[in-house]
């Protein structure tokens, strides 16, 4: 019976599968519509058809991928024209340092008139902005969180705009205050999360509205996948961002009538301002263990917790230090004629998005797990469950065979 069938048979239901598989995944998520759905189904039944009219199995793969190499042609083309940048005015937040920092002087240098929002007006990545960029550059002191700051902003920006519109918001401003088990994070955590990425990059979206409708302007947000893919270690941080995605995705929506386009930057691991800061997880890691409660600290033993810090400083140290990627992307929304819904900038955020959409959770999630935090440790509770359980199999084994049984005591120490 098995004999019946050829090697490209299989492929070819392996290929099948794939696809069913993704497209079974998408409707369950709902995220796609029906006529590409129907288009879909069509082209797979179509395929089904022309290998029952017994078309060689390399002429069938070879039309495939010809399709779509001309699908992809078809979508890419070649680039519009960019828009000019001189005369637009942009007001980008969290400018001390990061994206900001390096997005703020490439706009700068492009002939925009920028706003740039800092936290500390005398810290050196003001003063540095101040120094390295054209007179047209404007500072202003704001915290996010605290809106009699946004509401100054708007006022000094529009005393300087005068009649003219804001072109561009660029939403860059963000925390990532802790990470670590959910159950092993504080609340002031995700407060301090939500504070700042949701709340206040809200607020500072509805403030200068007006004035992007009145240029028919263009808000664009720098996200992260940790808001699509649950990361771990970093729920507090992936949920505020979750959160903004969903509320970025819906203004997209309401704004298009007004002519104002709305697009999200998901960027890879950059090396930014407060990932590299050391001192600052070390103060962090010692307020946490000092926050726990020592039934908690218990059960998941204080190096669980040290691995965690441990594992998170190395994956930050791996980061990428040039942050050309985002800020060629924050210009590409800015200028391009049609720009995108979604960005993705830096390597591998394509790929994990791609594993992420159409990949069972099996393999999305030990992507996940592998990529971002291998853990190695239990937590402490868990370890000596499993000693024991190993402990008591060991024993009844060793029943019949007591020469054994001190080796093995031995070996589990
Ligand atoms: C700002 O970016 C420049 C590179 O353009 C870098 O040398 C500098 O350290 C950055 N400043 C801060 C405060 O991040």
């Amino acid at each position: 019976m098995m004999d019946d069938y050829t090697l490209p048979f299989w492929i070819y239901l392996g290929v099948l599968t794939v696809f069913v598989g993704g497209v079974m995944k998408r409707i369950l998520a709902s995220h796609l519509g029906a006529a590409p759905l129907v288009a879909w189904l069509g082209a797979t039944v179509l395929v089904e058809r022309l290998w029952a009219f017994c078309l060689p199995a390399v002429l069938l793969l070879l039309l495939l991928g010809l399709a779509c190499c001309l699908y992809a042609a078809a979508r890419t083309g070649p680039p519009p024209a960019a828009l000019p940048a001189h005369g637009k005015a942009v007001l980008i937040t969290g400018c001390d340092s990061g994206f900001g920092n390096a997005t703020v002087k490439r706009l700068d240098a492009l002939g925009f008139e920028v706003f740039a929002t800092v936290l500390d007006m005398s810290g050196g990545g003001a003063r540095e902005l101040q120094r390295s960029c054209s007179a047209r550059l404007t500072l202003l002191q704001v915290d996010i969180t605290q809106p009699q700051q946004v509401q100054q902003a708007l006022m000094d920006t529009k005393t300087k705009l005068g009649p003219r519109g804001l072109w561009g918001l660029v939403n860059n401003a963000g925390v990532c205050v802790n990470f670590g088990d959910v159950e092993l994070s504080l609340m002031s955590n995700f407060h301090g999360c939500m504070d700042v990425n949701f709340f206040g990059t809200l607020s500072v979206t509805k403030s200068f509205l007006p004035l992007l409708r009145q240029a028919k302007g263009r808000i664009i947000t720098i996200s992260s996948p940790a808001g699509d893919q649950p990361f771990p270690c970093l729920a507090a941080y992936g949920a505020s961002k979750a959160a903004l995605n969903l509320l970025i995705n819906t203004l997209r929506h309401e704004l298009e009538p007004w002519g104002v386009q709305v697009s999200t930057i998901l960027p890879s691991s950059f090396k930014t301002g407060q990932s590299s800061n050391q001192a600052y997880w070390e103060l962090q890691y010692k307020q946490l263990l000092q926050s726990l409660s020592p039934e908690l600290l218990e059960d998941y033993g204080e190096d669980y917790v040290t691995e965690t810090k441990e594992l998170f400083q190395s994956y930050a140290g791996q980061a990428n230090s040039d942050l050309s990627p985002v800020t060629d992307t924050i210009v590409q929304a800015l200028l391009s004629p049609k720009p995108q819904v979604r960005y993705f900038a830096g390597p591998g955020v394509g790929l994990m998005y791609f594993i992420h959409s159409y990949c069972p959770f099996s393999i999305s999630n030990r992507f996940l797990q592998n990529l971002f935090l291998k853990k190695k440790l239990m937590p402490r509770a868990l370890r000596m469950q499993s000693d024991f359980d190993l402990n008591l199999s060991l024993h009844n084994n060793n029943n019949n065979n007591n020469n054994d049984d001190n080796n093995e005591e031995e070996k589990l120490k």
